[in-house]
């Protein structure tokens, strides 16, 4: 079989790693893929993850069987309808299911609507309203504003006053700094909780939830510094205990799929419920339409059924019929980042990874490129180390061993990837 893969960085990654092990699976092609990405797949970096005349052409030329688009942005703009509607099974949600993470105001009313816990939240189009709610009397701080749509993942903010609030308002709303995605806004009560990911593979009807997982989002040790796509990850994730677990089934999970279903944008693909455990039970912060990065790639790592055969079944909306199993353990992955990062940072760096790295690490390729034979840096996250162990200590140990070995000037990861899910474990 001929597969493509959309996308070019360690989600992409891992899941072309993972559709390798699955002997029919011939050439995957990589649009655009990565200088790491390259050593397993056929990569076309003149091709963009957005360009989707070209992404559909490629997919007919080269008669791919089957199509995985991973990233956000092409599922929000229809990528999977084109493909669709060029004879190209593929796996992921349409546009119109993709709204689930393109709109936060698609996201929260739908929510409201069919009865799933969330935050409680207003949505304002204009900026004098907003304001004018921010300075009624019931509201608190801090408080939460995010834009409606699509903003790298730095589209939230968390003022701890009135006066930040009308700053996050104005930075939203009038200075456009997300574009267009800030032509709305949500406003919302803050949570608190410990975090947990959950990625689940859908066809719309049935569910079957992966490894639990964990992010690091700041920059920083002990959560400090900016926000970034994710430092690092873990999985499974301790607070997300059985009970936990049976109580998003039935008040989170299933009540989506049939929200969506009944709204007719049944959601097909991998649906991710960014959750927090609050004192009243768990709450969806935020839905995913893709995978996570970097929850990727402690998740697949950890999937003993075969990753194509899932994704088929997803495709052919037969999810109910398959059994999709995990190995027992645990992974963790250690972002290596370019100094700076996520503010401004330098490129061309050259890399070294050892060749010697134990069997159960793997390293992903976020950031990179080939130049000649040479790999050097080219993103902010430039490479997540994962490595698979019998408890979360071995990971850990493992996937820190690794990413001390591995060289670019300017090298930054955080320390304490994994810490506070180890003392949750303890306590
Ligand atoms: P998001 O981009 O929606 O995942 O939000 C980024 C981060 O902001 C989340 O991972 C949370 O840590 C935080 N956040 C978002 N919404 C809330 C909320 N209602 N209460 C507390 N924290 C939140
Ligand atoms: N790591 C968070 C995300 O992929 O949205």
């Amino acid at each position: 079989m001929k597969l493509l893969v959309v996308g070019g960085g360690g989600r992409e990654h891992a899941i072309i790693r993972k559709l390798k092990e699955n002997p029919q699976v011939e050439t995957i092609y990589a649009l655009p893929g990565n200088g790491g990405i390259a050593a397993d797949a056929v990569c076309v970096p003149e091709i963009g993850a957005k360009d989707l005349d070209r992404i559909v052409d490629f997919a007919k030329s080269h008669a791919v069987d089957f199509a995985v688009v991973a990233p956000d942005d092409p599922l929000a703009l229809g990528c999977v309808d084109r493909l669709h509607e060029a004879g190209i099974p593929c796996f992921g949600p349409d546009a119109k299911a993709a709204r689930i993470e393109a709109s936060k105001v698609f996201s929260k009313n739908l929510m409201k609507k069919y009865g799933i816990p969330t935050a409680r939240y207003e949505v304002f189009d204009d900026p004098a309203k907003a304001l004018e709610y921010l300075r009624g009397e019931d509201v608190g701080f801090p408080i939460v504003v995010k834009a409606d749509g699509l903003a790298l993942g730095k589209g939230v903010l968390i003022p701890q006053s009135l006066e930040e609030a009308e700053a996050a308002v104005k930075t939203i709303m009038e200075d456009k700094a997300f574009g267009d995605s800030g032509n709305e806004i949500v406003i919302e009560e803050f949570l608190t909780g410990p975090e947990v990911s959950v990625l689940a593979f859908t066809d719309g009807t049935a569910i079957a939830p992966m490894a639990s997982s964990m992010d690091h989002k700041r920059a920083g040790d002990g959560d400090t510094g900016l926000n970034t796509g994710g430092m690092g990850t873990v999985a499974p994730n301790p607070f997300y205990t059985k009970d936990v677990a049976a109580t998003c089934m039935e008040k989170i999970f299933l009540p989506t799929l049939a929200a969506m279903r009944a709204e007719g944008c049944p959601f097909k693909g991998c649906l991710y419920f960014g959750l927090m455990i609050t004192p009243d039970g768990p709450k969806v912060i935020e839905y995913n339409c893709r995978f996570g990065d970097p929850e990727t790639q402690v998740v697949l790592p950890l999937l003993k059924t075969d990753l194509l055969t899932v994704m088929e079944a997803v495709e052919n909306e037969t999810l109910g019929d398959l059994n999709v199993d995990w190995h027992d353990g645990a992974a963790a992955c250690v972002i290596l980042a370019s100094g700076g990062y996520p503010a401004s940072y330098p490129k061309g760096k050259a890399i070294t990874i050892p060749a010697d790295l134990p069997e159960n690490v793997t390293v992903y390729h976020a950031g990179d490129k080939l130049e000649g034979d040479r790999l050097v840096t080219s993103g902010g996250r430039v490479l997540g180390v994962t490595a698979v162990g019998g408890t979360l200590q071995d990971a850990l140990a493992d996937a820190y061993a690794a990413a001390e070995r591995i060289e670019f000037e300017g090298k930054y990861m955080r320390h304490d990837i994994g810490k506070r899910a180890l003392s949750a474990m303890e306590g």
